[in-house]
């Protein structure tokens, strides 16, 4: 029987010139942290509109967040934000500055002495308090702008963990499609990837059968299918962008994955990838997914074929348009410039030994049922070699 809980309260201002609109948004006591990267925006003029915007405004600035955030950037932030008493946390950036932004929040509030690695990341759902985070993305893959989710990496322990509390779901997210325009191909195609297999960890499950989750799931798909090709042929264009912008947000925040199981396993591993090679997100995901469905193959195979014939047009028997599914994703996956192989991502073979090793020493299992554990890791890992 449906059951779930869905509380998604960012206020999504979509399209070009909203950034003027902040005044309207921020009272005018707020103490803000503008929260960025490495200087995108300054390149790109998203920087000097939100400072002209915020003109007047009690205003922090913090650069330097890095790719996959840095646990020990982030707690740099943290001592600016108690310090200043910041009372909002504005991140515009990609994925990395939104999600350091949402863990920034929870950490900011920790008791003084806390260990801020256990409280506010791998036991951040406990949290009671936060500063309220709002974003400006320029770079569309994660969705991050409207879920309550962040992904932050330990460098000192070599871990990238995932967190979340919706504490810091943003309270409003504007969204000009313009911004991201100044993405290159390589940051374009893993936005494009990483939104993709979004859809495909909450709807290539063990579930069976049409729900309306499962058609919001292949329109998403069908939507990224039919957008991505305009993308990699012009990066500017403006309509393509847009488009890929609502699917990426809508991707990933709850809509599609209500009240239904979820996989994940996919990016579980890919975040071992990420901080044991420094290999891009989204490259990790084209890799693993193909494989980590011809390893099990045969529990997703009603979800295979229905995706296949779904989204892919594919026609046959269950098991031909599932085998065709895999091959047919690998072949978008390329369209789009992204690794398969460990060897195309520049991952050595021994990765194969060195995640399924880090997973066994955390006794992690993922997936939907729980079945994906280092054994299995082993088997993907050595098809994507
Ligand atoms: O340093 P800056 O200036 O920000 O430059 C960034 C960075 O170098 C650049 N960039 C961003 N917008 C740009 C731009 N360059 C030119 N023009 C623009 N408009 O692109 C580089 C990558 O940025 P990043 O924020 O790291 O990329 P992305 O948005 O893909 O985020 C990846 C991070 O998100 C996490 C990943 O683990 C990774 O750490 N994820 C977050 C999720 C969530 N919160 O729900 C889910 C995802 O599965 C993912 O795990
Ligand atoms: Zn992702």
């Amino acid at each position: 029987m449906l059951t779930f809980n869905f509380y998604r309260p960012t206020n999504l201002l979509f399209g070009e010139g909203k950034i003027e609109e902040l005044p309207s948004l921020v009272q005018k006591s707020e103490r803000i942290l503008m929260l960025y990267g490495g200087g995108s925006i300054k390149k790109n003029g998203i920087y000097d509109r939100t400072k002209k915007a915020l003109a007047g405004y009690h205003l922090v600035e913090f650069a330097g967040i890095e790719p996959n955030p840095h646990y020990e950037t982030c707690m740099k932030a943290v001592e600016v934000v108690q310090a200043e008493k910041i009372s909002l946390i504005l991140a515009v950036g990609g994925g990395s500055v939104m999600d350091a932004a949402k863990f920034i929040g929870l950490a900011a509030k920790l008791p003084s002495g806390s260990d801020a690695w256990q409280d506010a990341v791998l036991h951040s759902h406990r949290r009671q308090d936060a500063v309220p985070v709002a974003v400006i993305p320029t770079l569309a893959a994660t969705g991050s702008e409207m879920n309550a989710g962040f992904v932050i990496s330990n460098v000192g322990l070599t871990e990238k963990r995932a967190g979340g509390n919706p504490l810091v779901i943003p309270q409003f997210a504007i969204m000009e499609p313009s911004a991201t325009a100044s993405c290159d191909l390589r940051q374009t195609s893993n936005g494009i990837a990483d939104a993709y297999v979004h859809v495909l960890e909450q709807y290539l499950t063990t579930d069976k059968g049409e729900t309306l989750q499962s058609y919001w799931a292949e329109g998403v798909l069908k939507t990224i299918l039919q957008v991505a090709p305009k993308l990699m042929a012009n990066l500017a264009d403006l309509e393509a962008r847009a488009i890929f912008m609502h699917a990426a947000t809508m991707a990933l925040n709850g809509m599609i994955s209500m009240g239904v199981t979820s996989d994940w396993a996919t990016h579980m591993i890919g975040h071992e990838l990420t901080i044991l090679y420094g290999t891009d997100h989204g490259r990790t995901l084209t890799i693993v997914m193909p494989n980590l469905w011809r390893v099990r193959r045969e529990i997703k195979m009603g979800r295979l074929a229905q995706y296949g014939r779904n989204v892919l047009d594919l026609t046959g028997s269950d098991s031909e348009v599932a085998d065709a599914a895999i091959i047919e994703t690998e072949k978008f996956f390329v369209s789009i410039n992204m690794p398969i192989k460990l060897s195309q991502a520049d991952i050595p073979a021994d990765a194969v030994e060195a995640v399924s090793a880090k997973v066994a020493k955390r006794g992690d299992r993922f997936g939907e049922d729980g079945q994906v554990d280092s054994t299995m890791i082993h088997a993907i890992l050595t098809l994507a070699k």
